[in-house]
């Protein structure tokens, strides 16, 4: 059975396979054409955090599709009232996919394991590989073909940065890390990332002006991720000077693009201006998170045998 655990389940083909299929989708959809791909089909949403754009573009995109969706928080008991075997095979009666948004990755590894259903992350404290696959799809529809174009992510090498660094170098960008030591890259993520794209141009600075100088996107993400708040503290203190302002967006291109995940702390790692600035695609980055996952749904239907 084929997961979206992280984004190392997917060849570089596959890769590119849902992002030209969410294409597809998306122009058809904007002019009219709007086939029920998966009517009748059930996606169970198993969060442990919050969200919105993620629940709410997994909601409307599988509603689009013709198909619904079922919002399961800590109240089914899940990790506390049955064994995992239990629960997960139980849904899987009623359910066709889970989205499963949790802290601790080897909770997705484990949901999945059983095969009882297709499992798709939707954000673990290691990644969140459907926001990296909408991020391509945004940048392709700003810039076109990506390879060789540079994208900059400014502050923690997080599970978004992560995924963003996985993503970006398979379609041929450089990336490159403007961060805070130690809050960098594990090695073994940089080994797990080479060992599948050898070619990988990934590099991790404190030098703001090499970083920058030839960026053609530059994304950020808070500073404190979900479930780290006890070191809020302290990460301000660490990545204030890496606050994306305008003086520091002056050390890159005039055109270059600004993207952010959201939600974002206005005042901590963005500022209103840079946000809010015509170079800002913030927002038609987060319409693409249901796009893509529609084109993602439906390719991962098809890999399990969905007549889709
Ligand atoms: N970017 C993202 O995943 O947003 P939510 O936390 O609102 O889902
Ligand atoms: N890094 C953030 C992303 C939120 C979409 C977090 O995990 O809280």
């Amino acid at each position: 059975m084929r997961h979206l655990r992280t984004l190392f389940d997917l060849t570089e083909i596959e890769f590119r396979n849902i992002l030209d299929l969410s294409h597809q989708i998306k122009r058809d959809w904007n002019q009219g054409i709007r086939p029920t791909l998966l009517a009748q089909r059930s996606v169970a949403l198993l969060f442990e955090k919050p969200s919105l754009r993620t629940r709410l573009s997994f909601e409307s995109g599988m509603t689009q599709l013709g198909g619904s969706t079922i919002y399961l928080s800590e109240d089914v008991g899940w990790q506390t009232r049955e064994a995992t075997s239990d629960f997960v095979r139980v849904l899987a009666e009623y359910c066709d996919a889970i989205v499963c948004r949790t802290f601790s990755h080897s909770t997705v590894e484990e949901l999945a394991a059983f095969d009882a259903l297709p499992v798709i992350n939707g954000l673990t404290d290691l990644s969140h590989p459907c926001q990296a696959l909408a991020d391509v799809m945004t940048m392709e529809e700003l810039a076109g073909d990506l390879k060789g174009k540079q994208i900059t992510f400014v502050g923690d090498a997080n599970n978004v940065c992560r995924s963003l660094a996985a993503a970006s170098v398979t379609v041929g960008m450089k990336f490159r890390l403007l961060g805070a030591p130690p809050y960098y890259f594990e090695d073994c993520w940089i080994d797990k990332v080479k060992g599948r794209v050898p070619s990988a141009d990934i590099l991790q600075t404190t030098d703001a002006k090499a970083a920058l100088a030839d960026a053609d996107f530059v994304y950020t993400d808070v500073w404190t991720s979900m479930g780290q708040e006890s070191e809020s503290a302290e990460r301000k203190r660490v990545f204030g000077p890496l606050q994306l302002n305008s003086s520091l967006m002056k050390l890159a291109p005039k055109q270059c693009k600004i993207l952010h995940c959201m939600p974002a702390r206005r005042g901590e790692e963005i500022t209103d201006d840079v946000m809010d600035s015509d170079n800002s695609a913030v927002i038609q980055q987060a319409g693409n998170r249901m796009h893509l996952q529609k084109g993602l749904l439906v390719w991962l239907g098809r890999q399990n045998g969905w007549k889709v």
